[in-house]
């Protein structure tokens, strides 16, 4: 895989890049914005191919690095990978085939997870292709061999959550499916490894008992955004930043989506197709 514009030049007003398989890394950027209101932020969406999480890894390979590429055209100052399969299966590509700095979804979880010493048996939940590529539990017992994790694939829980049915009974019923089973092993903390899963927090917590610890990445990498661009001297002095969003197809579902589960206004919208 070959990313070019390796040269290309940025300063602190260049954009921070986000990229998801579709609106879910929008909590990502949510959480960028809180963080960072003077920032200048695309974001791409590749709502044509989504879902990621039931693909092979050559294929989300693939797309990540051709949606890297388009990015990095933009000249972007520093590219976030808010798709945790992405993260998961393409990251270490990405680091070797881009110059921009690379921040995924996975370590910051992983930090958060470990940072909090009560925090002994693990369960991830996320999406098939991350579940088989280990990545979540490969990182948590490099830095904690005495962790007890669990890990499930939940693969309907995207589609339930994308068809606008998560406050739906059968979305309660899908959950409990998944994880009434595992609730007798009595978890500390959850990790949602997938960007649409909080969505479903309630329901999880619902069922898992509300005294579970729930860890999702967002806050976490804003936070790891934010220290890079600061390490680099690249955080934007601007008084406001402005954004932009990308969808490699069905602009009104991106727009619907964003608006009803996660409160975000689209502004500024296009279509780029590959
Ligand atoms: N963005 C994906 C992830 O976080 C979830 C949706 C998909 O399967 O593409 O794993």
């Amino acid at each position: 895989m070959k990313v070019k514009n390796k040269k290309s030049r940025v300063n602190s007003n260049s954009p921070i890049g986000i990229f998801d398989s579709g609106f879910g890394g929008l909590t990502v950027f949510k959480a960028i914005r809180k963080l960072m209101p003077r920032e200048n932020i695309i974001y791409f969406g590749d709502t044509a191919r989504v879902p990621y999480g039931t693909k092979s890894a050559d294929s989300v390979v693939s797309f990540s690095a051709q949606i890297s590429e388009y990015l990095v055209s933009k000249k972007i100052k520093i590219l976030v990978v808010a798709c945790n399969t992405s993260s998961a299966l393409a990251l270490d590509e990405l680091r070797r085939s881009i110059k921009v700095p690379v921040i995924g979804v996975i370590e910051p979880s992983v930090n958060a997870v470990c940072s909090d010493d009560r925090n002994k048996k693990i369960l991830i939940l996320a999406t098939s292709s991350t579940i088989k590529s280990r990545a979540y539990s490969k990182q948590l017992r490099k830095k904690n061999k005495k962790l007890l994790i669990y890990e499930k694939a939940c693969p309907l829980f995207v589609p339930v959550i994308e068809e606008g049915c998560a406050g739906k009974n059968f979305a309660k019923q899908i959950v409990k499916e998944y994880l009434l089973p595992l609730k007798k092993k009595k978890f500390d903390a959850i990790i949602l490894g997938c960007t649409h899963y909080p969505v479903l927090k309630k329901v999880i917590k619902g069922v898992m008992g509300k005294k579970i610890r729930v860890i999702n990445s967002s806050a976490q990498a804003a936070a790891a955004v934010y220290e890079k661009l600061s390490d680099l001297e690249l955080l934007n002095k601007s008084k406001k930043g402005h954004e932009r969003f990308i969808v490699s197809d069905d602009p009104q579902k991106f727009t619907a989506l964003a608006g009803e589960l996660l409160n975000i206004r689209i502004k500024n919208l296009k279509i780029k197709r590959f």
